[in-house]
């Protein structure tokens, strides 16, 4: 497949697949914009080629369908135009007005529009046929660089390809999602941990059915551990449990086993009397917490064994916070975690980082740069490392 790097594009009609799918306040500024600055190597490459560029993204999941004026990109068209520097042209007119389509018609070389948020048309989710057909005919090639979406299967992700057979492409952030993920799934260094958190078993069974072929150690952090704790008889107070999967916890545990592989499980923890930054907190082994008290963070033991599995692998992959960091108070354990990984990267570790909360917490401290990949994907990397093939993906390998 070849990479757009070797392509010129000059003087063609670029259909782009973007995710800005960004977060925003409620004054609509955007409040991270992490997504659209790793789309703009793709962006300026185009325009270094002398292409012009019809931008198709969604934002937030409309549910009228038509137009809602609270959805609209347009704080988006906004804010790239800093990012490009140039104009970005833009209308609400959704197609079939004539307005954008006389728009992407009269575009030319340098020029950029952005579409209105293409989940407007109730199609897109469906995966019709149709819209896909009446986007492509607005561009002469397609580039989808739309990590973030690639598990979906809707018209401007995955449908539309089918009406660029020879000329459809992965854009720079696609492209390097793809590398990593691949390199991380089937070729990478041993030892390989997983380190895998967040609040519920349930959301994480199926990275943990896949990885337990292809990790040497896993660690099991955050709320859903405790699930795992009181399958094994310890006392867990008020802390978070998902009773009906704790026979899956157990079924799970005995699979890494006999597939050789380690499984660690923090063996302390900071608990609290309630779910606030000030509240009373001690800590205790992990299953032993007293009743009225919910445990928040890893405790101090933990940290250390994290350390140690951290340092001693060669590459890590972790998606999970350790505790509730978005409380300063019980922050310590996932930036022990951050910060052990971006050593270990320094030392020639292969370390990715992916989930909306893991990648908050390096962002937070300031040491995104020094992971090896952070992904911009939250849904689709989670499918992704459950072994499932992703449209957005497979649309333009097919
Ligand atoms: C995301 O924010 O994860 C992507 O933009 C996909 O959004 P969706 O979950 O609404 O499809």
């Amino acid at each position: 497949m070849k990479s757009i790097k070797e392509i010129n594009f000059n003087g063609r009609k670029v259909l782009l697949r973007v995710d800005f799918n960004v977060p925003m306040d409620d004054k609509k500024n955007i409040t991270d914009d992490t997504r659209m600055r790793e789309s703009l190597p793709t962006i300026n490459k185009l325009l270094a080629d002398g292409a012009s560029i019809i931008i198709m993204a969604h934002f937030g999941r409309p549910k009228k369908g038509g137009f809602e004026p609270e959805l609209s990109l347009q704080p988006v068209a906004k804010y790239l135009e800093t990012l490009i520097g140039r104009p970005v042209q833009f209308t609400q007119a959704l197609l079939g007005e004539g307005v954008a389509e006389e728009m992407a018609k009269n575009l030319k070389p340098g020029e950029v529009m952005l579409l209105e948020n293409i989940r407007f048309y109730p199609e897109e989710t469906k995966g019709g046929v149709a819209l896909a057909e009446q986007l492509s005919k607005l561009g002469d090639c397609y580039i989808n660089d739309a990590f973030g979406a690639a598990h979906r299967e809707h018209s401007s992700t995955a449908v539309i390809a089918r009406f660029f057979p020879n000329d459809k492409y992965f854009g720079f952030l696609m492209e390097n999602e793809v590398r990593n993920l691949e390199k991380l799934m089937q070729d990478a260094p041993r030892p390989f941990t997983a380190i895998i958190g967040g609040s519920k078993v349930s959301s994480k069974i199926g990275i943990l059915e896949n990885l337990i072929d292809k990790v040497d150690n896993i660690v099991i952090i955050g709320g859903m551990r405790y699930t795992f704790t009181k399958a094994l008889g310890g006392k867990i107070g008020n802390s978070i449990c998902e009773d009906d999967k704790m026979d899956l916890a157990l079924e799970l545990m005995k699979k890494m086993e006999q597939r050789g592989v380690k499984y660690y499980l923090p063996s302390d923890s900071v608990i609290a009397d309630k779910f606030d930054n000030n509240a009373n907190t001690q800590v205790v082994p992990s299953n032993a917490v007293p009743d009225g008290w919910e445990s928040m963070d890893c405790g101090p033991e933990s940290c250390k064994m994290l350390r140690e599995v951290i340092m001693s692998s060669k590459t890590i992959l972790w998606n999970g916070p350790a505790g509730v960091f978005e409380l300063p108070t019980f922050a310590k354990g996932t930036h022990e975690i951050a910060k052990c990984v971006a050593e270990a990267c320094k030392q020639g570790c292969f370390a990715a980082v992916g989930g909306g909360d893991s990648v908050a917490a390096v962002k937070q401290m300031g040491i995104a740069d020094e992971m090896s990949y952070v992904s911009t994907g939250g849904g689709a990397m989670l499918e992704y490392l459950e072994g499932k093939t992703l449209p957005g993906i497979a649309a333009i390998k097919d």
